[in-house]
């Protein structure tokens, strides 16, 4: 048979059954122990301490190598987890964060650079492989002044955001050396692996023309 609670819901001590084994009194100090325990916390307890954050970083850290390459002209050698990508190393290892991190799947272009000169995913190009490799960033692109392509972008007025605009830039670097700047449709035919969200695609063409126009 259902027990009626009254109003309180606090049912009397008369409905709980004198048979049951759990007494109020047997509930409340068997709960005031566990909460006790857990407000205590281990320390005080005897238990051993919880595992700090760095703990499980440094087991799941894996095998690590050392590699040389030159970034920007200057030589560089660093010891680096085997899977660490050339995107990380830039932006993690040497603070050239100028190139960007988007999709981390080779999917938007962002993170383009060039390696021995022609244009890579660096989200996708695994750093322990560029032994003796030449990488250019966008940071490398300038000499005493900017490049002709960024100052096409500056002129053209081809970016919003300006997040994707490293990676187009390297891109239109790559595009202009290879040749592939004969009309407009050829040009974003061989940027098309660049994505802007801001859609800045007419005048980002434009800035390949103008620089395409120097020769660079
Ligand atoms: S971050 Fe590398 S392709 Fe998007
Ligand atoms: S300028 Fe914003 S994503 Fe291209």
């Amino acid at each position: 048979m259902p027990i009626e609670l009254p109003d309180s819901g606090v049912p009397p001590a008369s409905a709980v059954p004198s048979s049951s084994p759990l007494s109020r009194r047997t509930f409340i100090a068997t709960t005031g122990v566990v909460a006790g325990g857990a407000v205590v916390g281990p320390s005080l307890l005897g238990a051993a301490e919880p595992a700090t954050a760095a703990e499980p970083a440094a087991a799941t850290a894996g095998p690590g190598s050392r590699v040389s390459l030159t970034v920007n002209g200057t030589r560089q050698t660093v010891v680096v987890d085997n899977r660490t990508s050339l995107l990380d190393l830039l932006r993690e290892h040497l603070g050239l964060t100028g190139t960007k991190k988007g999709c981390d799947a080779g999917a938007c272009g962002a993170c383009t650079v060039l390696v021995d000169g022609r244009r890579a995913n660096a989200c996708l190009t695994l750093a322990v492989r560029l032994e003796g490799a030449e990488v250019t960033t966008i940071e490398g692109l300038a000499g005493d002044k900017l490049h002709p392509l960024q100052q096409a972008f500056i002129d053209q007025d081809a970016f919003q955001c300006g997040f994707c605009t490293p990676g187009q830039i390297m891109s239109g670097v790559a595009c202009i050396r290879e040749g592939h700047t004969r009309s407009a449709e050829e040009i974003r035919e061989w940027m098309s692996g660049n994505l802007c969200r801001c859609g800045c695609y007419v005048k980002i063409v434009r800035a390949v023309q103008q620089a395409a126009a120097q020769g660079r």
